[in-house]
């Protein structure tokens, strides 16, 4: 084999621990992939208040710089599989806090110090330590500044010396922007705050830091890739990241089976599988019942699990309330989000108790019930990056509706009945028109009893698992690695 790599993984969220979405699927299942290709990984996630304390074996405290204050980091260590170690990452007045980000609508108000100290505390168990990772691998703008503290402050440093790291987005509407004194506040040296290195709008980006100085560049999916490189989607980035387009990677996500496969699936009133679909029907009237609808076998039950944010479009849904009142469907909703968005599906359920129904929650097991019980899934989102829950549709013989972005079109082939192709409906426009089209166009397909099975059991056997894109990841690390 060639050289075992070491990657020091440093990110936000991590399934089963803490999960607002899809980064804390891949933050599991990426570094187990990449372990069973024999690498070793070190993953590292701030210990909040949902974690139970002690989540780990203390292996440690070190002083953190950070602001004025004296900080120190306690780390605690779990080993949940062979080559791989989760670290969590402790400081209580940053992370006992109920929430990962904010309270309600709103950010906490130091989220700035919280994972700028939360990066830099990355960097410091391994100085400590004495102990040099080959490649260090951040995600979104929470980790964003871990390059910026090793080119600034620990590029010559003995232990540390020219660390690559490759850096992940998963989102770029999150930035993580703040004030202009960020850069005087944590310190770091004044040529950080200029045009050419962390300053946008006026402010600081976190995001931007790690775009600029990260010697690998990911996101989450081929098309994404594309599309943040134009006007439209770069929110302002897209000229450094055509800068850096050689270095810029779209590797598709994708799904850990172990977790999300009809065959196995403990959450889910009966197994089934692409040979034996009998179980499905069960699954749908058990999640009718979960959703306390009239179970009727042959209405399709289009099912919804997100966050209820512009991102995902949801509001162009409740805008075509009337649309969907008029067509033969049922509707089951999870999600938890903007106030609008789920006003509006609260009417709609007002409006037909026996047709629409709503769960505003977290519920992960209800996540699951949905995905094998619901014959239709959508996500009308006005972009996304990858998206996971499309792909876990397909395993599970549910019919993904998709705009046609990000991810999703990697993802989801357009049906084309008569040549019997596709896996999925896919729409344009992010309005109320391209949406009911998709639908009558999936709704109509549904009629067909025998071509539409056919559809289904060609997404059931799409391949979405995680050794692909773990060894373009480690394509990734090497590159980088070969770039210091
Ligand atoms: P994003 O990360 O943009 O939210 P993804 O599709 O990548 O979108 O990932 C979303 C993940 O979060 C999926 O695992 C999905 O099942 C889960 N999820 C979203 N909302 C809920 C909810 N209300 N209850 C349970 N799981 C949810
Ligand atoms: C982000 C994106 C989503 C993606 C996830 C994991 O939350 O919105 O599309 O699947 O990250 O990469």
């Amino acid at each position: 084999m060639a050289q075992r790599l070491h990657i020091a993984f440093a990110t936000s969220e991590l399934v089963p621990y803490v999960k607002t979405g899809g980064l804390a699927d891949v933050s599991a299942a990426l570094p187990k992939a990449l372990t069973k290709l024999g690498h070793k990984v070190t993953v590292f996630v701030p210990r909040y208040g949902a974690i139970p304390y002690p989540p780990g074996e203390f292996v440690g405290s070190v002083h953190v710089p950070v602001d004025a204050v004296h900080r120190s980091a306690g780390y605690y260590v779990a080993r949940p599989a062979k080559g791989l170690q989760v670290v969590f990452v402790e400081h209580p007045p940053f992370f006992e806090r109920p929430q990962l980000y904010g309270a309600g609508n709103h950010d906490y108000a130091d989220n700035r110090l919280r994972f700028a100290f939360f990066s830099r505390a990355v960097v410091e168990y391994f100085r400590s330590r004495g102990e040099r990772p080959h490649v260090f691998h951040a995600h979104d703008w929470q980790t964003a500044l871990l390059p910026v503290y090793l080119k600034a402050f620990y590029w010559s440093d003995p232990t540390l010396h020219r660390c690559p790291t490759v850096f992940t987005i998963h989102n770029l509407a999150y930035q993580g922007h703040f004030p202009a004194d960020t850069v005087g506040v944590l310190g770091l040296p004044w040529n950080l705050g200029t045009r050419d290195a962390l300053e946008y709008h006026g402010g600081v980006s976190y995001m931007k830091g790690g775009i600029l100085f990260s010697e690998g560049l990911t996101t989450v999916s081929p098309q994404y890739a594309r599309e943040i490189q134009t006007p439209e989607m770069g929110y302002g980035f897209e000229g450094i990241l055509r800068s850096r387009s050689a270095d810029l990677e779209g590797i598709l996500n994708g799904v850990d089976y172990e977790d999300w496969d009809p065959k196995t699936d403990p959450h889910i009133a009966r197994n089934y599988s692409a040979e034996d679909l009998s179980g499905k029907a069960e699954c749908k009237a058990d999640l009718l019942r979960a959703f306390a609808l009239p179970v009727e076998p042959d209405m399709p039950v289009v099912g919804i699990i997100s966050r209820l944010v512009h991102q995902k479009g949801f509001d162009v849904v409740v805008g075509s309330w009337w649309d969907l009142l008029e067509r033969p469907l049922r509707m089951v909703v999870l999600g938890t989000g903007e106030p609008d968005v789920q006003d509006g599906f609260r009417r709609l359920a007002e409006r037909a108790p026996d047709r629409f129904a709503v769960r505003f929650a977290y519920d992960s097991a209800l996540a699951h019930k949905i995905e094998a019980g619901a014959d239709l899934f959508l996500m009308p989102s006005r972009f996304e990056p990858c998206g996971l829950t499309q792909m876990y549709s397909l395993r599970y013989g549910t019919v993904p509706v998709v705009r046609s972005t990000g991810g999703l079109v990697d993802t989801v082939e357009p049906y084309d009945a008569r040549r019997d192709r596709g896996t999925g409906f896919r729409f344009d426009h992010a309005d109320g028109t391209g949406l009911v089209w998709a639908l009558d166009e999936a709704l109509a397909a549904y009629r067909e009893r025998e071509a539409w099975q056919r559809l289904v059991k060609r997404g059931m056997a799409k391949d979405f698992s995680w050794e692909r894109s773990a060894r373009a990841y480690v394509g990734a690390f090497r590159r980088a690695m070969a770039k210091v």
